[in-house]
């Protein structure tokens, strides 16, 4: 196989972003889609150049004609499509958040692995420049070890009720905030405890759901290193920081106003080579285009063979875990460990 054919289930937002995405990949054909609403399948078919509609997932499935699919349906689907997904011998992406429990991602990535599949998940954050080679210059040692890490997050407002839903979409903290655990977790390792508060604070829908649009959370990782993130749908602004602070320097990400990232080197401890300031790196320019490309090429070239497996099932369940964790601290006002 020298090219991968995507069928896409779900034909709403995200997909159009990802079908953006995946043709811009050679190596990616977009084949085939299907969505409950015909007139969503065919505004994507008809944008894209998608030859083939289906009527039914199942039908997508059997097709010998589709290799890999992409499930863009609402969150509560997720499970059931991707655990057919991985018995019919499909590759698969899922959007984030897996599922809504650890339990539902942990089934998922077990068929995956029974099935011999890849199951990679939507963290394209772990694909976009400035958050690429932040990683690759902290496992480089270039600013030492993590002091503490912390990050502001802004989404929109859900354009769906179910969002707000803890059975349908998950809320802030599992629709959105699961992407800045995730990212932690790859810069940071594992959490051992985590405490978290919000209030649905402007949103009648999250009001109705008992969900937070906004959100306040405190980690502690295993490493030593502390953690905070605040999560707000309501902020009336897109994007995010990220700050993280080391031993030996910092980065800093503003995606809001730079749409970029710097570091921070602190320089030798005997003065050698003077004292403070930004060194050596700045990187402005971001597009949030070229993560989700990067992210469909990984998605591609894994099922290729070309190159390891990234943000797999494995990591979501583990994201999940904490997302769980700190939802049960919401609820109970306690340090929960994970
Ligand atoms: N990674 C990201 O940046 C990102 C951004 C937005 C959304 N998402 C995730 O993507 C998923 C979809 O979100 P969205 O904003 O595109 O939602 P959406 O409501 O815009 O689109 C969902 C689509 O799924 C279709 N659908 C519903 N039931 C279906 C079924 N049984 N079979 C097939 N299609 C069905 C709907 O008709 C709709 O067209 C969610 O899990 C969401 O959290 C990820």
């Amino acid at each position: 196989m020298n090219q991968v054919r995507i069928g896409i289930i779900g034909a709403g937002r995200i997909s159009h972003v990802m079908s953006a995405a995946h043709a811009q990949v050679p190596e990616s054909k977009l084949q085939g889609v299907f969505d409950v609403a015909r007139g969503a399948s065919e505004r994507l078919a008809d944008k894209f150049g998608i030859p083939l509609i289906f009527e039914s997932y199942e039908e997508m499935l059997a097709s010998d004609e589709i290799d890999a699919v992409l499930v863009c349906t609402p969150t509560f689907l997720h499970e059931q499509i991707v655990i057919d997904a991985a018995n019919a011998g499909k590759h698969v992406f899922c959007q984030k958040p897996m599922a809504l429990t650890v339990e539902q991602c942990e089934r998922m990535n077990d068929a995956a692995r029974r099935n011999g599949v890849i199951l990679q998940v939507g963290f394209m954050i772990r694909f976009t420049p400035p958050f690429v080679e932040v990683k690759e210059r902290l496992d480089s040692g270039e600013i030492g070890d993590i002091i503490a890490i912390r990050s502001a997050v802004f989404g929109w407002e859900p354009t769906g009720d179910w969002f707000y839903d803890p059975n349908r979409g998950g809320g802030l903290l599992i629709d959105t905030i699961i992407h800045t655990f995730d990212l932690f977790r790859w810069y940071a390792g594992d959490a051992a405890t985590v405490y978290a508060d919000g209030g649905a604070y402007v949103f009648e829908g999250a009001r109705r759901h008992g969900t937070p649009d906004n959100i306040m959370c405190a980690l502690k990782f295993k490493n030593g290193a502390m953690g905070s993130i605040y999560g707000s749908w309501s902020s009336g602004y897109g994007d995010k920081t990220l700050e993280i602070y080391g031993t030996k320097g910092s980065f800093f990400i503003d995606l809001m106003e730079a749409q970029g990232g710097r570091a921070f080197i602190k320089k030798s401890a005997d003065g050698s080579a003077g004292g403070g300031g930004a060194e050596g790196w700045s990187n402005l320019g971001v597009l949030w285009k070229f993560g989700y490309q990067q992210e469909a090429r990984q998605f591609t070239y894994s099922i290729l063979g070309k190159t390891e497996p990234s943000a797999t099932g494995t990591d979501a369940v583990a994201a999940q875990k904490l997302a769980m964790a700190a939802d049960a601290s919401i609820r109970s006002s306690r340090i929960v460990e994970l």
